[in-house]
């Protein structure tokens, strides 16, 4: 949510943070600006839309400044204009500061600074910042900003330039990710490390109530307290390469092709045929600390949130332990019984998002262990959980989850089989988990290898206006998640249900105009899925099935079906949910939708 970089050093600044932008620009995009020293003086130029309407903007000036800020928003305060984008100034316009996250006192601040003679021009909370650090300014910018920040509540991630510190950058974070980046002669600062991956893969994660002073020859790190901190520098595994579409037209179906190879780096290492089991190092719990276990919560936001509902599925049905899954949101704000035995994981692609790090941290403070299965090595909620297991999925660009979707699951199958391993799956049992599990790769390449198919049935439904999504089972949880990645990235209004349930309401909808996806495999539920069908069929609803490879009988029933292969019940979803992300993504396309940003989304939402 919301994007920054900064740089100090030798080079041209501005090439370096608007490049920097162009990466975060999955974070937020309704406004970018920047910030650089020059010449004794700020130069500010910012723009409500894209990076490229802020590039455009400056085409042709000339710029010479070896230090500067910038940002790409996601609006929480005042309507994203270009007086709302960042950055923002004190009065005096000396001081320039961009801003994360969300000012939560910024009223009762504006009062004080007010009754101190102090006017402002914008309707953000970020503009207060600016004022407070002037307020506190006596000569020593790090001072001052450090001084300002005991005096804000609520979240931030900062970086602030002056033109009386030229090559100086403050930053500072509080519930709002940075990451400083160490180069040779130079430095840079920014909210994620695809930013500045292209310069540095040398990086130092502040912690919350961290700042940091960095000019081109080094950086020093202090508590808010003002206690020094001794950086720890940590090396970035991920490439160039990765953070790049490399000739896919966006990002989505870059990372939907790339799920064979997600799934594999997910299961690398951590599964044993001979024995049918799996090894899961990362939880840090002993055998007995395992077999203790009474009941797990998971908690998550989105498509997490619909990972941990399938998680439950096979955890309940394989390893007999009681799950409770519960949206981050809602867990935080109530008061959740944590029992004794009681383990809570939380799942995060980002690793950042506000609310599911709210909620590991209050089930932490409730005493529970808190456990983490995260894609971003690093992010704050991998580092705060007592244990947890990365799902190597590569960095996730598209806002619309894919690749972390499938390997979530994947990683929670292997939770399963650990668990039901130590309980009643039997040693065969285990081995066939595993043998299926190790097939799974292929047989979503033989899914994509299809894609056509799927791209016919988007033409012909690209121009309605409603989905209905239905599943039973452990495939209720991806109509959820089909219908989630169609309304998020076409703006088609979709809906998921329990097949069953479409009877206690969702039927009135159901017309000539109303396409219905099912997912009706081969499986327990089989025969109640084919009788929701005839239910739809009966009122003129086009059904397009998800269906077992090799089932005739769906043919007669449904108007278009899509075969996947045939899998175990439990590992269904990774399957199931291919046809639905390449339905979303072609409808989107033909719609003429910005997939990879689709309005009003941001990946990453570290606000509330
Ligand atoms: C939807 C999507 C979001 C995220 C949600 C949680 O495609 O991406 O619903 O799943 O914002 O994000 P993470 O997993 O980063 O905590």
């Amino acid at each position: 949510m919301c994007g920054i970089v900064g740089y100090v050093g030798p080079q041209q600044a501005v090439p370096i943070l608007l490049e920097g932008l162009k990466r975060l620009e999955y974070r937020g995009y309704d406004s970018a600006g920047l910030a650089l020293l020059q010449d004794g003086g700020i130069i500010i130029q910012k723009s409500a839309g894209k990076i490229r309407v802020l590039e455009e903007s400056i085409k042709g000036m000339q710029f010479d400044s070896n230090c500067g800020i910038a940002h790409t928003r996601w609006a929480t305060h005042g309507e994203p204009n270009d007086t709302n984008a960042h950055p923002h100034t004190d009065g005096s316009g000396r001081i320039s500061v961009v801003h994360n996250g969300i000012i939560e006192n910024f009223r009762t601040l504006k009062q004080y600074l007010e009754r101190k003679g102090h006017r402002f021009n914008t309707e953000t909370d970020t503009e207060i910042i600016a004022h407070l650090i002037q307020d506190n300014y006596q000569g020593d910018l790090f001072e001052a900003v450090r001084k300002a920040l005991t005096q804000v509540e609520g979240t931030y991630g900062i970086a602030v330039v002056s033109l009386d510190h030229p090559g100086e950058i403050v930053a500072a974070r509080h519930g709002s990710p940075l990451v400083i980046g160490s180069g040779n002669g130079e430095n840079f600062i920014a909210s994620d490390v695809s930013a500045i991956l292209r310069h540095t893969d040398q990086v130092m994660y502040l912690e919350d109530r961290e700042l940091a002073h960095i000019t081109a020859d080094g950086f020093n790190v202090a508590t808010i307290e003002n206690t020094e901190v001794t950086p720890e520098i940590e090396k970035i595994e991920w490439s160039l390469e990765q953070i790049e579409k490399g000739g896919f037209s966006h990002f989505m179906l870059k990372e939907i092709y790339e799920q064979p190879l997600a799934l594999n780096n997910a299961i690398r290492g951590r599964l044993n045929f001979e024995e049918g089991i799996s090894r899961l190092n990362g939880l840090q719990l002993q055998m007995e600390e395992l077999l203790s276990i009474q009941r797990i919560i998971i908690t998550a936001c989105g498509t997490s949130w619909h990972s941990a509902l399938i998680g439950e599925y096979m955890i309940e049905d394989l390893a007999r332990i009681p799950v409770e899954v519960e949206y981050a949101s809602e867990f935080r704000y109530r008061s959740p019984i944590i029992s004794d035995g009681t383990l809570v994981f939380v799942i995060s692609q980002s690793g950042e998002t506000a609310d599911t790090l709210a909620a590991l941290r209050e089930a932490k403070r409730k005493g529970a262990t808190g456990l983490g299965i995260c894609n971003v090595v690093g992010s704050t909620i991998a580092r705060e959980t007592d244990g947890g297991i990365y799902i190597h999925a590569g960095p996730e660009i598209g806002v619309a989850s894919t690749k972390a979707f499938t390997s979530q699951i994947m990683v929670l199958a292997l939770v399963t089989l650990l668990l039901a391993r130590q309980r009643d799956m039997s040693h065969e049992k285990g081995r066939q988990f595993v043998d299926a599990i190790q097939k799974l790769p292929s047989q979503v390449q033989s899914i994509l290898d299809e894609s056509d198919q799927i791209k016919r049935l988007a033409d012909m439904f690209s121009d309605h206006n409603n989905f209905l999504y239905l599943g039973r089972g452990i495939n209720f949880p991806t109509a959820l998640e089909g219908a989630l990645k169609m309304k998020e990235i076409s703006y088609i209004h979709a809906e998921g249900y329990p097949a069953a349930e479409m009877k206690h309401g969702p039927i009135a909808l159901i017309d000539e105009n109303m396409p219905v996806v099912v997912i009706a495999l081969k499986d327990q539920v089989y025969d109640k899925v084919l009788s929701n069908i005839q239910e739809i069929k009966a009122r003129n609803g086009r059904v397009i099935a998800i269906a077992t490879e090799g089932d005739e009988e769906i043919k007669r029933l449904a108007n278009h079906v899509l075969y996947i292969p045939k899998v175990m019940y439990h590992l269904t979803p990774i399957l199931s949910i291919i046809p639905l992300q390449l339905l979303a993504y072609f409808v989107a396309v033909n719609r003429g939708c910005d997939v990879d940003q689709p309005r009003n989304l941001a990946k990453s939402v570290t606000v509330e």
